[in-house]
């Protein structure tokens, strides 16, 4: 059997990331596959009721790659990314991304600033540096994401808007290798 479209992408993303190269190899591996209606993602694509659902495709000590579905108003809460590298790319419908400049500490403070709205096949990067950020779909119907964290995240900041804090978030998988996990 012909390996897979998803199985050639994770060949890459081994070689490349243990080379620690610069980001925009992995920038083009991911465009290239998500670009390339390729279909193999749907097995990972399980959606739940009432929260975006994050579905582990692959975990190793170099990254995480994980299926991201949103329902119709479904979005992240605003948050940072541990240190780590964060790319995504577009495998269906249309999301947005709004960057935020996030004050920690006691008087904890989110200030907006630009968004950028992808297609399928569009790539977004994000470090820390360049500041936080939220994902929310915006087509009317809903969409699919591919991440990819290097190193993967354990536990990231959220800026709670209705306290006016930042939290700390521990991350969750609702599937892992297209079984959704109990009590999920
Ligand atoms: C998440 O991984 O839960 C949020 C999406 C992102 O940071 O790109």
């Amino acid at each position: 059997m012909n390996p897979d479209p998803l199985d050639f992408l994770l060949t890459d993303l081994d070689r490349v990331l243990a080379e620690d190269s610069k980001g925009a190899r992995v920038t083009r591996l991911l465009a290239d596959y998500a670009a390339s209606g390729a279909s193999d993602w749907r097995r990972f694509a399980l959606f739940e009721a009432n929260y975006y659902s994050r579905n582990l495709i692959r975990r190793s000590d170099l990254y995480e790659l994980i299926v991201l579905c949103w329902g119709p108003g479904q979005r992240s809460p605003i948050h940072d990314h541990a240190h780590q590298r964060c790319w995504m790319g577009v495998l269906d419908g249309r999301v947005k991304e709004t960057i935020y400049r996030v004050q920690e500490g006691p008087q904890a403070s989110a200030v907006q600033g630009p968004a950028r709205e992808f297609a399928t096949g569009g790539v977004a990067y994000i470090v820390d540096d360049m500041g936080w950020h939220r994902i929310e779909p915006t087509g009317p119907g809903p969409a699919v994401t591919l991440h990819l964290y290097s190193r993967p995240i354990r536990e990231c900041q959220i800026f709670d808007e209705s306290s006016g804090t930042v939290q700390t978030k521990r991350m969750s998988y609702h599937s892992i290798g297209g079984k959704v996990l109990s009590g999920a």
